[in-house]
């Protein structure tokens, strides 16, 4: 344990819009996982950061899908209200985020120009959009004008490209800027690379000399000490932690005190571990309208992600993945030994996805043209599709 008492903050935050991120950390939206619950828990562990939600298709929305619509209720905590939209028909995505405007859904809107997804890229989407700059600018500057007159910010988060040979970073974010996008967040990694390797950070810093508005750095911060060493190899103005925190909420507390200046680490004991899944699984049924089966289904993968590293036999994992009920689960956490240490080596290392794309999925004759033509546009646009989860 260190003295708290003098630090010297490392980097003290930045604007997003009127709103000041005061530690310049992110939850890097992950589909399936930052839903409220998993964000209140994070918040609590780190305030002052920016939580933003799970991609929500726009096409969804606009239907009046009610998955679509769960995704974006917030907790009362949460004081700043954090959506990313994707989609590739700029005017559904016009109109969900007119939607998100009119009925005051969000306080920031962040666009989703990085997923790697197959199902997505085929269609043109996610990390594939950035490719069409004609395309990129037009979603952009409608979602813009619907946002800016009402103070909402809009943000993009981009992949550096769609591989080694087809980068996209650079006209990108000029045009995320230039369009009135509040600050840019590089994946640094291609579409190809997906999860695989390590993110290339030269990148971060590259995009950095180019643009004026904030860059966020995203790619492989799996400790305090990373979001510290990314800052200060690339000047970014802020880092997106995603796969890090998973199973480690209080990943949050490390990165605020990191950014603080101090040196003080949370290490959960495995009996302090059960009480945040105990903590998680309670909120989860209430994101569930009472649900408690959906809310153990939903918690089935971070309780793999909680004991990661943990001496937790196969049998007692397995135990945890048929419990029905927040009874069940609380028998199978009563079983654990509380007074196990964190595992401490492991705190560090990657977790979740981490394989390399086995091919890259574009539409026909994708990369021919930077811009979109007419054919192109309309078998894009109609393909444009309500369930693009990661
Ligand atoms: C399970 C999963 C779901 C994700 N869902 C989204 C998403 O909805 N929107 C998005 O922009 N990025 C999404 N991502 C990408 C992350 O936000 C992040 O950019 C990526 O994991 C790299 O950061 P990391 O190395 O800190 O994990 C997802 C990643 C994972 C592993």
């Amino acid at each position: 344990m260190m003295n708290q008492d003098h630090h010297t903050p490392i980097l003290s935050g930045f604007m997003l819009g009127n709103h000041r991120v005061t530690t310049p950390v992110i939850l890097s939206p992950m589909a399936g996982v930052t839903n409220w619950p998993f964000r209140v828990l994070c918040e609590d562990y780190g305030p002052d950061g920016l939580y933003v939600a799970e991609m929500i298709t726009a096409r969804a929305l606009v239907a009046g899908n009610p998955k679509a619509f769960r995704l974006t209720r917030f907790a009362p905590s949460e004081k700043f209200r954090s959506l990313q939209l994707y989609g590739v028909n700029p005017a559904i995505v016009q109109q969900a985020a007119a939607m998100i405007v009119d009925g005051n859904l969000a306080d920031h809107l962040d666009l989703n120009f990085g997923c790697p997804v197959p199902k997505v890229t085929r269609r043109g989407g996610g990390s594939a959009l950035p490719w069409k700059t004609d395309l990129l600018q037009d979603i952009i500057h409608r979602v813009v004008a619907v946002c800016q007159p009402a103070g909402i910010p809009v943000t993009a988060k981009i992949r550096t490209g769609i591989d080694d040979d087809h980068s996209t970073m650079r006209e990108a974010a000029t045009i995320i800027e230039g369009e009135g996008c509040a600050c840019v967040t590089l994946h640094a990694r291609t579409t190809a690379q997906y999860y695989g390797g390590h993110s290339d950070w030269s990148k971060i810093a590259e995009l950095k000399q180019l643009v004026s508005i904030p860059v966020i750095g995203n790619g492989d911060i799996w400790s305090a000490e990373d979001a510290l060493a990314m800052v200060e190899q690339t000047g970014c103005d802020g880092v997106a932690v995603g796969r890090g925190c998973q199973g480690r909420p209080w990943l949050f507390a490390d990165l605020k005190n990191a950014f603080a200046g101090s040196c003080q680490r949370v290490s959960p004991s495995l009996g302090q571990v059960c009480q945040v899944i105990m903590r998680h699984a309670r909120l989860l049924v209430d994101f569930y309208d009472g649900d408690e089966t959906m809310a153990v289904h939903d918690l089935r993968k971070h309780i793999a992600w909680y004991l990661k590293g943990f001496p937790v036999g196969g049998h007692t994992r397995a135990a945890f993945m048929s419990c029905q009920n927040l009874a069940d689960l609380q028998r199978q956490l009563d079983a654990l030994d509380p007074q196990i240490p964190f595992p401490d080596a492991l705190s560090d290392k990657p977790r979740g996805r981490t394989r390399y794309a086995k091919k890259v999925h574009l539409p026909y004759g994708w990369l021919d043209s930077r811009r979109l033509n007419n054919q192109e546009r309309q078998s894009l646009y109609e393909s444009d599709v309500e369930d693009a989860s990661y």
